[in-house]
């Protein structure tokens, strides 16, 4: 006897969200909870755009691809970092708390400024390839092959899309402002790697051998855990400390 299907009753979600708008001197922080019944396969981003479709123009959240890869989405889902666009709400209770990354600035409601930060760390650390030979352009110059293990294990390193979400999960990110975190120790990793960027392990490290780089993390786990990406971050930064103390850093 084949079994009738059960229809799913859809529910009332409770969405509750972080509002402040810091260009207002009149604007408060405040809680601002809006409902909405649960489409099947809602994720955040389509939840968030119907409340400003349908309920408040001026709720302010970024995004740009909506498939997890511009890394524009990310906030604070019920104490969590993550990726509006990539998170299903049937995954979360029906009572859901937003919230701004913090450790970046604050443009508005869930929107913040990832960008200027992840300019000052790549500055900070140079994340490009020095290379004497690239400064030189030569169009009929021939790239050496790389092994292939090698890209991939570099390819591996560049899914980063530099969402943040590494950055609001640690605790040194909060405590200290010029902890370039393990998206920037990720970078370092990643052109150490690269046989093309001619900076010696002494110059890497003297980038990353202090408080405001490897000698910061207290191995809290929480860049791992909350990356989108499953980026092996705590593996790489363990390394990374290895390596500098082999080395007498
Ligand atoms: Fe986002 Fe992961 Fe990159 Fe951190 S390392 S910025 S969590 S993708
Ligand atoms: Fe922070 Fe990750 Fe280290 S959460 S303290 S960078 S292990
Ligand atoms: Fe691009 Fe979510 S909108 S990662």
């Amino acid at each position: 006897m084949s079994e009738i299907p059960v229809k799913q009753v859809a529910r009332t979600l409770h969405i509750q969200i972080l509002r402040h708008n810091p260009q207002d001197p009149d604007s408060e922080p405040h809680l601002q909870t809006f409902e909405l019944e649960e489409a099947d396969t809602m994720t955040l981003f389509i939840a968030l755009n119907e409340i400003r479709e349908q309920r408040d123009p001026s709720l302010q959240f970024d995004f740009v691809c909506r498939a997890g890869i511009c890394g524009s989405c990310g906030i604070i889902i019920n104490g969590r970092p993550g990726l509006a666009c990539r998170t299903l709400t049937r995954d979360l209770p029906d009572r859901i708390t937003l919230a701004p990354l913090p450790a970046f600035e604050l443009i508005g409601d869930l929107s913040v400024n990832t960008g200027v930060w992840m300019r000052g760390m790549s500055e900070q650390l140079e994340t490009w390839v020095h290379s004497q030979g690239l400064e030189q352009v030569n169009l009929n110059a021939v790239e050496q092959p790389m092994e292939p293990e090698l890209a991939e294990q570099i390819y591996e390193l560049e899914r980063c899309i530099e969402c943040g979400c590494c950055i609001a999960a640690c605790g040194t990110a909060q405590m200290r402002e010029d902890f370039i975190g393990a998206v920037g120790l990720n970078q370092i990793t990643r052109f150490r790697l690269d046989p093309r960027d001619e900076r010696t392990d002494a110059q890497f490290y003297e980038l990353v051998g202090d408080e405001s780089g490897v000698f910061g993390c207290m191995t809290l786990l929480g860049c791992e855990d909350m990356c989108p990406k499953d980026l092996p971050l705590a593996a790489q930064i363990a390394f990374l400390r290895r390596r500098m103390a082999i080395a007498g850093h």
